[in-house]
């Protein structure tokens, strides 16, 4: 990972067309359920991010021969049963995504394994698997006896479970569907809000049977999988600070083709909107994941609350949306998003430091923050604290806020987005 400084400096003009990188959560989902599918499954528009390719690493490395292309991934899946044992400790690098989901397949080999990474994924709390996991059977451990990463992993029989989450959370809830696909009868788990479900939908299109009604997924155990074909869409957590861009510098207008709006992912759609934002949805498709064209433009932005139900499906984009709030007339207040305190960083606290840093009236909560926009803000130096959506929320800020902001590791974007300030760079010229 690289760690070089980042300036940016207020945006003059913000305008064009973008696509945005294939979306990371479906992008982990279809290497692992192409790995354990009969067949091949090619998968297109791939994000090419740092998580990402933890992931093909760790199958690799459990025996699953993956071929990576810039037009294609071909995945060569050995079915259910065709994991190998590892040659060494499986590294996730940054990624909790890939941490969470693949200990829920490791709980079920006929093997031991060690997974490892970086020094924030070795701080992330993973009693939230351990927990369900060792419910169904699973010998699932943190090394250091701090409930976090490294985990050691002893594959066992696993019984089905009903598992009643405190936290709605995908992670969580793809671990468990993922292990009741090699349990001893139906499991199924049962969270407070609905997160994002496209393990659900990715399962099914595979093959298995994955049922779903209000905030409860079931899974039936032992399905033949089949390789398929997976065109991911754009990642909305990557057009989210596009979008934002768009809405809070003076002029802007951006047309961002092909973003992923699952219903259980497009929060920030929604709250933009009711933020004043003007957004204008064309070209809207159906296919397996619905996607669209955003016409984003330069708006009067005003505060609001955002809490409840929502909360899981912008969880990722709250770092965004307090920039939008710290630009926007009025108060804005988040609640019920704890779950911040559990990111690659804590983002209560380190969006609350570096907002406050560029003159923004912002108060951290237990659980979220309060945010008095409409002050000016000028430029800071922030320290990301390896957080990839923390680099990008204040390299958006930079654009509407006075004198120059800087981001010292800055290389953490290619965590989700490589090219982002490329990007940025070409749209602002
Ligand atoms: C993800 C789920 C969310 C999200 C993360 C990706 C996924 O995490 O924040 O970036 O792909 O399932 P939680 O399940 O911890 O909320």
């Amino acid at each position: 990972m690289s760690h070089n400084m980042i300036r940016l400096e207020k945006a003059a003009h913000l305008r064009g067309e973008m696509t945005v990188p294939g979306d990371k959560s479906i992008s982990h989902r279809a290497v692992m359920f192409g790995s354990l599918a009969e067949g091949v499954t090619e998968v297109s528009n791939f994000l090419q991010g740092a998580d990402c390719l933890s992931t093909i690493d760790c199958f690799r490395k459990l025996g699953i021969e993956i071929e990576n292309t810039p037009e294609r991934i071909l995945i060569h899946g050995r079915g259910l049963h065709g994991l190998r044992v590892p040659g060494s400790v499986l590294d996730v690098g940054n990624s909790g995504t890939t941490t969470r989901l693949i200990s829920g397949i490791l709980a079920a080999q006929p093997f031991e394994t060690t997974l490892t990474g970086d020094a924030s994924i070795q701080k992330r709390p993973m009693r939230r698997i351990i927990e369900p996991l060792s419910l169904m059977g699973a010998d699932i451990s943190s090394v250091n006896g701090n409930d976090c990463a490294p985990l050691r992993i002893c594959g066992r029989k696993l019984h089905g479970i009903h598992y009643r989450s405190k936290i709605a959370s995908a992670q969580v809830k793809s671990a468990i569907l993922l292990a009741g696909l090699y349990a001893d009868g139906p499991t199924a788990v049962t969270e407070p809000a609905l997160s994002r479900n496209h393990t659900e939908i990715m399962l099914n299109y595979f093959g298995a049977c994955v049922t779903s009604e209000g905030t409860t997924a079931s899974v039936k155990p032992d399905p033949a999988l089949h390789g398929q074909k997976v065109v991911v869409p754009g990642d909305i957590s990557s057009a989210a600070f596009f979008i934002a861009a768009g809405l809070i510098v003076p002029g802007a207008e951006l047309l961002i083709r092909n973003v992923g709006i699952n219903p259980t992912r497009d929060g920030i759609l929604r709250v933009a909107e009711a933020m004043g934002g003007n957004i204008t949805y064309l070209n809207v498709r159906h296919d397996g994941e619905p996607t669209a064209d955003l016409l984003v433009k330069h708006s009067a932005l005003h505060g609001v609350t955002v809490e409840g139900d929502i909360i899981p499906t912008l969880i990722d984009e709250l770092p965004i949306i307090n920039i939008m709030a710290a630009y926007a007339e009025g108060t804005t207040v988040i609640r019920n998003a704890e779950e911040l305190r559990a990111k690659e960083s804590n983002r209560i606290d380190v969006m609350s430091e570096y907002l406050s840093a560029m003159g923004c009236d912002i108060t951290p909560t237990q659980d979220g923050m309060v945010i008095v926009g409409g002050r000016p803000l000028h430029g800071t130096v922030v320290d990301p604290h390896m957080d990839h959506r923390i680099a990008m929320s204040f390299a958006i800020a930079a654009l509407a806020a006075e004198g120059v902001t800087q981001i010292t590791d800055g290389g953490i974007v290619t965590v989700s987005y490589p090219d982002f300030y490329e990007e940025l760079g070409r749209l602002t010229r």
